[in-house]
């Protein structure tokens, strides 16, 4: 019997494992996150009968204990669905500017930038909208009761999580800026060492108040006066009217089709699948099986679509309930055509001579993200932040939490460029209650009417390119889905004018071949975590976590 149970743990085990080129794989549910500790309390969530919303809100709060650079309670983020009879929707909860804010409140008297406002400190943060996504995810879609999802992520900030190298890594090159954002910091002053455990027992105070408050504790109750306090006494403009009036929005996500797949993503105010609708549109008429995997002229033809659908972007996209977005005519196949008429393998279009597209307007760098398949076959893409490396890098000690700097997200000057380079246009001005435009790309894809993948990344503008590669890897060049979250990355973004390229996954040969023809290179490190999940055509799932990160895929 003892052998037998044995036997039994070894096909489980492998059965579950992968091969060099294969994720994990499984046959039911799945959860890819950043960190392990969030996928699996995610799993258990499903395992207990809960379907990909509940489980959503588990792993989202599950990233806000152990992934605190990124998962958060008082960012924002998007989330796309597809259910299993084919429905699908999307939710934003993204962060809004406070109702004092101005247009001008990152500018001195002359007009000039004042570095750093938008980036760090409380006038940074933007109305936070993370708890009141995932209640109406779950009260709309979900079905097991708050408390069985709350109970394991409280108990995982109290027992603690265990550093990993990046995440030491991470604090240790930020705490310079704990330093200079807080009055008083002591949680992450110290040097942690590898494997050791940080506890939050603030943090799990906060979700147990909020456990049983409902989201009213975060936007109306204990929690939101110490909030505010907390805001105000670090010179931020956010009152407790913002955080009442809050209210994520329900949106139709941005569906095209590109070859057989229909890909579904998210909406403004991300530009996200607005920009992958573009960009896969221009590629579209080109025959991709001629061109090999990241070879000269694949990286020039879709460098060339990324510079054009960004300069859109920096133009016509901004808060959709304040600035009318001409949506129809920046996808129009007609429209994308003409914008690659200048195309040319020969040599690089100069950004300074592609402005935005000729469409007339009728009347009429820290995040993460999350992919779920459940057992019933709903599935869901989330991708939520606080924008930079831990926000604000203010950190309320009380209440156990990073608070986001999304306000960097604006375009706080036309022309000048934000934390990731973008240059922000009118679209995109800081406007009292106005979504700051977004990159955040979390997108499903379908196969001939059938779930296909689910997919996303954080890395500020480079995500969408991140998205577009990602897709292209598995349908094109035929990649199991960890090798497509593997393969080496580039990126474009019409200015500055450079490609920013993974330098050490690329031959010299190509390189060298790409400057010959004019295009500067530049190497920022990694970009982007892809993780998705695949469902393979013997109807198995195959979670992709990306090597970069911590990320981790769990399945059963
Ligand atoms: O919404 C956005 O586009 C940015 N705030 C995302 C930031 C991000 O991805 C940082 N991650 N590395």
């Amino acid at each position: 019997m003892k052998h037998l149970i044995k036997f039994f743990f070894i096909i489980l085990f492998i059965s579950s494992c992968s091969n060099e080129n294969e994720g994990v794989i499984s046959e039911k549910g799945m959860v890819v996150s950043a960190r392990e500790e969030a996928s699996k309390i995610g799993v258990e969530i499903l395992k207990k009968g809960g379907n990909a919303f509940d489980a959503m809100m588990a792993t989202e709060l599950a990233l806000a204990v152990s992934y605190p650079s990124a998962g958060n309670i008082c960012g924002g983020g998007f989330m796309v669905f597809r259910k299993s009879d084919g429905t699908t929707g999307a939710l934003d909860y993204r962060e809004r500017a406070p109702i004092s804010s101005t247009r001008d409140m990152y500018l001195d008297e002359d007009g000039n930038i004042i570095e750093g406002l938008s980036m760090i400190g409380g006038l940074s943060v933007g109305v936070p909208g993370t708890i009141a996504g995932i209640f109406e995810a779950h009260e709309k879609h979900g079905s097991l009761p708050i408390s069985e999802i709350f109970t394991p992520v409280i108990e995982l900030a109290e027992n603690g999580i265990r550093v990993t190298s990046n995440q030491k890594d991470r604090i240790n090159e930020n705490r310079k800026y704990f330093k200079l954002a807080n009055k008083s910091h002591k949680k992450f002053d110290k040097d942690f060492q590898i494997n050791e455990i940080i506890k939050f027992p603030e943090l799990a105070s906060t979700l147990k108040r909020i456990m049983l408050n409902g989201k009213d504790e975060f936007y109306n109750g204990e929690t939101a006066v110490k909030l505010i306090d907390f805001i105000q006494q670090n010179g931020g403009i956010i009152t407790l009217e913002d955080l009442k009036i809050y209210k994520p929005v329900w949106r139709e996500p941005i569906i095209f089709n590109y070859d057989n797949l229909k890909i579904i993503s998210m909406s403004p105010p991300s530009s996200g699948g607005i920009c992958i609708n573009q960009i896969m549109g221009m590629i579209e008429p080109f025959d991709l099986n001629k061109f090999e995997h990241n070879s000269v002229e694949y990286i020039k033809l879709l460098v060339e679509a990324e510079r054009r659908s960004f300069a859109d972007r920096s133009h016509f996209l901004g808060d959709p309930d304040f600035v009318n977005i001409p949506v129809k005519n920046l996808v129009n196949l007609d429209y994308l055509e003409k914008r690659m008429q200048n195309f040319s393998f020969e040599m690089p279009t100069n950004s300074d001579d592609i402005g935005y597209g000729d469409i007339t307007i009728g009347e009429s760098d820290e995040t993460t993200h999350y992919s779920i398949v459940d057992q019933f076959g709903n599935a869901i893409a989330v991708t939520t932040t606080l924008n930079g490396t831990f926000g604000s890098k203010l950190y309320s000690e009380e209440l156990g939490f990073f608070l986001n700097n999304e306000m960097d997200d604006f375009s706080s000057k036309p022309g000048y460029p934000n934390m990731y380079g973008l240059i922000g246009g009118e679209a995109n001005k800081i406007e009292p209650k106005k979504r700051m435009l977004s990159s955040m790309t979390p997108t499903i894809v379908e196969k001939e009417n059938e779930l296909y993948m689910t997919l996303g990344t954080p890395g500020g503008s480079t995500i969408i390119t991140s998205v577009v590669q990602t897709i292209l890897n598995v349908h094109e060049f035929n990649m199991s889905m960890q090798e497509a979250v593997n393969a080496a990355r580039f990126h474009h973004q019409w200015k500055p004018d450079s490609i920013r390229i993974e330098t050490n996954f690329f031959s010299n040969k190509v390189m060298k071949e790409l400057k010959i023809s004019g295009y500067k290179l530049n190497d920022k490190g990694v970009i982007g975590r892809v993780d998705g999940i695949l469902i393979r055509p013997d109807k198995k799932l195959e979670g992709g976590a990306d090597k970069r990160g911590d990320d981790t895929a769990i399945g059963f």
